[in-house]
This record gives C-alpha cells, sequence and structure tokens, in this order.
C-alpha cells in the first residue's frame, strides 16, 4: 500500500472501530482533526450518516481546511463553545507528524496545532490515525516542531528558543509572500534541536516564553493511535 492508501486505511479503521459499523450511534460530540489523514476520518463520518449508522452528530472543527469539508459533505459544525457542545466533546479524531512509543505526539504541520490541541484536550477520547512514517523512535529529531507564535514577538520568542538550543524557521507561505499565517491571526516557527530532548518538559517550558500561543508537543494525552502499514495490517496501540 502506498501513503495515500495507508492514510485513508487507518482513518477508516479508526471510525469503525470506535464508532462501530453495523450499530447506530446517536448525538455524538465528536472533534476533527486536520490534515490529509484527518480528511478520510470525515468522509468516512459522512459515509456513516448517509448509511444511518450515525445520526445527529456535532463536530467541532480544529481549521478552515476542516470546516470547508465538513460542509462541503453536510455534517453538522458547532464550536467548543456552543450550548450543544458545553467545551466537552466525546471523541477526536486527528492525525500527527510524529508518533513515539509512548504516543507522544509532534502536531502542527498544516499550522493548526492551536486548535488540534484545544480539541484534544476536551475530548473524552482521543484518536490519532498515521501511516507508517509517522511512527518514530523519539520525537522530535527528524520533524521541525512547530511552535505558534504572536507576530510582533518573534525575534523575542526565538531569542529564547536558541538560548534552548533550538534552531528556528520562520514558516513561509505557499503561494503568498511573508510567512504563513495561521487561522488564528499567528504564525510559525519551526524548531530543530542537533541531539533529542525531553518532549514533555519542552511542551512546559516553551509554553511558558511570552509571545508563544501554543507548541506542537502533545505530551499530556495518551491517544489510541491508529497506524496503517504498507502490507495493508492497522497497528493499534
Ligand atoms: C495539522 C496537523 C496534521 O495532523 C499533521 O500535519 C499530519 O498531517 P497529514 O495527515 O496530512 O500528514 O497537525 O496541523
Amino acid at each position: 500500500m502506498d501513503q495515500k492508501e495507508q492514510k485513508i486505511l487507518a482513518a477508516t479503521t479508526a471510525v469503525d472501530t470506535l464508532i462501530k459499523d453495523g450499530k447506530i450511534f446517536s448525538g455524538m460530540k465528536i472533534g476533527l482533526g486536520t490534515g490529509s489523514t484527518a480528511l478520510p476520518a470525515v468522509k468516512r463520518l459522512a459515509e456513516r450518516i448517509e448509511d444511518g449508522t450515525l445520526k445527529d452528530i456535532k463536530a467541532v472543527v480544529t481549521s478552515f481546511q476542516t470546516e470547508n469539508y465538513c460542509k462541503d459533505l453536510g455534517i453538522p459544525v458547532y464550536t467548543l463553545n456552543d450550548r450543544a457542545i458545553d467545551g466537552q466533546l466525546d471523541l477526536a479524531i486527528d492525525g500527527a507528524d510524529e508518533i513515539d512509543p509512548k504516543n507522544n505526539l509532534i502536531k502542527g504541520g498544516g499550522a493548526a496545532l492551536l486548535l488540534e490541541k484545544i480539541v484534544a484536550y476536551n475530548s473524552k477520547f482521543y484518536a490519532i490515525v498515521a501511516d507508517e512514517s509517522k511512527s518514530v523512535a523519539t520525537v522530535g529529531t527528524k520533524f521541525p516542531l512547530p511552535v505558534e507564535i504572536i507576530g510582533g514577538a518573534r525575534r523575542a520568542v526565538e531569542k529564547k528558543l536558541n538560548e534552548m538550543g533550538a534552531k528556528c524557521v520562520l514558516r513561509d507561505g505557499v503561494r503568498k509572500c511573508g510567512p504563513v499565517i495561521t487561522d488564528n491571526g499567528n504564525q510559525i516557527l519551526d524548531c530543530t534541536w542537533e541531539d533529542p530532548v525531553d518532549p514533555a518538559k519542552m511542551e512546559d517550558e516553551i509554553a511558558k516564553i511570552t509571545g508563544v500561543v501554543e507548541v506542537g508537543f502533545f505530551t499530556k494525552l495518551r491517544p489510541t493511535a491508529f497506524i496503517a502499514h504498507s502490507d495493508g495490517t492497522v497497528e493499534i496501540r
């Protein structure tokens, strides 16, 4: 299986395992992630609505990308603040850029880390869907850590991150001059370290820097991961 097929397999398996195919589910509040693995999960949810096994779903999205996709598919979109959601989700499904054996994550490759973390941390159950390329021994050695920052604090934050041993690159827009502007109006510094760092400690330390909005390490949750492999199997851990 190629990478795209693995993403679809992981996403579909997660939905049909967590929301068991064949039974009817009603009224679930579901957080929906962003990216090329999360979207097939959204598509599968739409199919389950269509076949009548999923009723009255309430979705909370993590990006404009996912909001547009839900609207195209006719999935009703709410915010965490809506009374029907009341700040608490039953389930969140999302992709990841890296996942280690303890299910620590790096997220934010699609610059949606802020809402992704808010949704994840306010969900009773958190599922990660990924192809096998995302599985690593140590997070933060290959994929640069995204840090969402207030643009006006860029140099100050960068200096603090440099003192913590990180090299930082301001993420550039594609088909747009200048930096990526996140869905929340902020900018992204992609950070790398020469040697492995402690992701839990770094998540806390970086979050304390004034001007940092959110950090792409997700270490405070223990998601259930659905990782699809090229041989067509899905590892659930
Ligand atoms: C977006 C994310 C995505 O979940 C992450 O980048 C993985 O994306 P993909 O499934 O397209 O590889 O964190 O901010």
